[in-house]
């Protein structure tokens, strides 16, 4: 039975897919990654975003503002389904590039009030992760008590499952290379932050926005923010640019400094 603390891994949307085509994997970089995360000695636990696939479902039928119609219905079924279809294109990458990779269904064993977790039974993913397996979970339509239904993001599932699995550290793999004083996509001057910790935050938090396409969780400066949660917690995150070859490779390898770290400073 493995007993090292498990490294989380978030697989940010905008990496994996193409955020201004529906429904649009990005095959070769997916592909790329899971040979990269095949690198790491540590217990994985991977994470993923919905990007052309659960946001422009979830934000055409209103999920993320809970329930008020019942044709929203159907749109809490496909933004699921698109989830799936995505998940399992990650999970058949990783398989290929050698891990024993599983998918974890969040919204079978999640639910939420006003989009935050009240409770998940994680019994199960923790069985596979002693066992060797690497879960997999992904953002994902949810039960939310309050509201009927929600969207829960995997910034916010990477945050609790570390908390309830122990994870040794976070890595969160966008498609820029950490955390900017502005959208660098759209300003020239913005620069790079290379470490946010509680204090410094509340400075920075107004200007950072996030990259284009429909985003209904939030963007990065809920990223950080739910980071920062953790890093109260002794947990160490970093936010590093995986479109670029190798960097997640020596993130996983134990690298620091690499994109934004997120501690407690
Ligand atoms: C969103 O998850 C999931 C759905 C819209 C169903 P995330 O918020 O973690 O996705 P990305 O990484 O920003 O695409």
């Amino acid at each position: 039975m493995i007993k090292t603390k498990p490294l989380i891994v978030k697989l940010g949307g905008s990496v994996i897919t193409d955020k201004r085509r529906k429904f649009s994997v990005r095959r070769a970089a997916l592909r790329r990654l899971a040979g990269e995360l095949a690198a790491a000695k540590e217990p994985l636990v991977i994470v993923h975003g919905g990007g052309s696939f659960g946001h422009p479902m979830a934000s055409k039928y209103g999920i993320a503002g809970g329930y008020g119609d019942k044709r929203q219905l159907i749109g809490l079924s496909l933004t699921h389904r698109a989830m799936e279809k995505l998940n399992a294109h990650v999970v058949e990458a990783l398989q290929r590039a050698g891990l024993p990779a599983m998918a974890v269904q969040p919204s079978a064993c999640t639910t939420v009030i006003d989009g935050r977790i009240k409770s998940m039974e994680l019994t199960p993913a923790r069985k596979l992760l002693e066992l060797g397996i690497v879960p997999v979970l992904y953002g994902d339509a949810v039960p939310d008590l309050s509201r009927g239904m929600g969207i829960l993001s995997g910034d916010q599932l990477v945050v609790h499952l570390a908390r309830e699995l122990g994870a040794s550290r976070i890595i969160v793999c966008v498609d820029v290379d950490g955390v900017y004083t502005a959208n660098p996509k759209v300003r020239k001057s913005a620069k790079l932050i290379r470490t946010i910790t509680p204090t410094s935050w509340p400075g920075i938090a107004e200007p950072i926005s996030a990259a284009g396409g429909p985003d209904v969780t939030g963007g990065m400066a809920n990223k950080v923010r739910e980071l920062l949660a953790l890093a109260e917690h002794a947990v160490e995150a970093e936010i590093i640019n995986a479109a670029k070859p190798n960097i997640l490779r020596r993130a996983v390898l134990g690298e620091r400094g690499l994109g934004t770290m997120i501690t407690m400073g």
